[in-house]
């Protein structure tokens, strides 16, 4: 199956959930492949496991400082090409700069009901307040220990006899039926066009002065009250096209785009012949080529002041 979203799963110990979702990821029709385990722990058993599976891992050297460690994760994952992070086991808080990097695409497993018993021993906490239920929660990761929004939980019931053992052993049941669902709900859900549009509105009102307005029914982005540098088309006039439209240089360029590619670069109708270039938001987005021509357009446009703004 073609551009099934690719997942880097993040572990530090067992890697049970890594291994459902690696699981998950083989029956038919999953919406996502694993391309990569990592952990911050060489020993991590999880690692042995995915390996006998003949996924790619990658251990983090020992004795790094958090900022190395985090950088030197971050460039594994980035050369997986993974699009989306799974933390499944992974002993550590990740920095600030590492979750805005990856933007809303880090998802965790948690062994609460959040936002009950945040951190760790959330069983034992469970029992001392004679909870009659228990559970698991799947969330996106936030700056914020375990805070981020909730995309779905398992109940579980506490028995009389429970220890925190005996509940986390059941927990772990329904975290291996939770997880690759709630993966495989949020990854389809990136890719309805709402998604697509929020993601390009993004990139694009990260560049100064941006400002988005609309034009013959499409979102697009200007420089304040001025020139517009980018599109967001939706199947306009039912071309079954999803893109985002841009500037290039000129003609030239354009033709030359869509001559190395023309399977993801068009040339737009209605936008005449001065260089506007439409790419193709379908399957398999190369998001930094999305980012890196929004910018170029973006700089053909901008007036000088603000194009220095954006060098410092
Ligand atoms: C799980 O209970 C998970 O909820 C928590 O850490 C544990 C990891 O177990 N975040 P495993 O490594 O996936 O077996």
């Amino acid at each position: 199956m073609t551009g099934r979203a690719k997942v880097a799963v993040l572990i530090s110990g067992r890697g049970s959930n890594m291994a459902a979702l690696l699981y998950a990821s083989r029956l038919p029709d999953c919406p996502f492949e694993i391309v990569l385990v990592a952990s911050d722990k060489a020993d991590a058993a999880g690692l042995k496991l995915a390996e006998a599976e003949g996924v790619a891992t990658f251990a983090a050297p020992a004795g790094l400082k958090r900022a190395e460690l985090f950088a030197t994760l971050d460039g594994a994952l980035r050369a997986s090409g993974a699009e989306f992070l799974a933390l499944a086991g992974f002993m550590r808080i990740l920095p600030y700069d590492f979750v805005t990097r990856w933007n809303g695409r880090i998802v965790n497993i948690h062994p609460s009901l959040l936002p009950k018993y945040k951190g760790l021993d959330t069983h034992a906490r469970a029992l001392d307040a004679r909870d009659l239920v228990a559970g698991c929660s799947v969330h996106i990761v936030t700056a914020e220990l375990d805070d981020g929004p909730v995309l779905g939980q398992v109940e579980v019931a506490v028995l009389p006899s429970d220890t925190p053992d005996s509940l986390a052993a059941r927990v772990l049941i329904a975290e291996h039926q939770l997880y690759p669902r709630a993966l495989a709900a949020f990854v389809m859900r990136d890719r309805t066009p709402e998604a697509k549009l929020a993601r390009v509105r993004d990139l694009a009102m990260a560049l100064p002065g941006a400002e988005e307005t609309t034009s013959h029914g499409m979102a697009c982005f200007r420089v304040a009250g001025g020139k517009m540098y980018c599109y967001f088309t939706e199947d306009h006039h039912g071309d079954g096209i999803t893109a985002v439209i841009v500037k290039t240089s000129g003609p030239d360029e354009q033709a030359q785009l869509i001559d190395q590619d023309p399977d993801i670069y068009y040339r737009p109708a209605y936008f005449g012949p001065s260089g506007w270039v439409g790419l193709k938001l379908h399957h398999d987005i190369d998001w930094d080529r999305v980012e890196d021509r929004i910018a170029a357009s973006w700089s053909l446009v901008a007036p000088r002041k603000l194009a220095m703004l954006r060098e410092f």
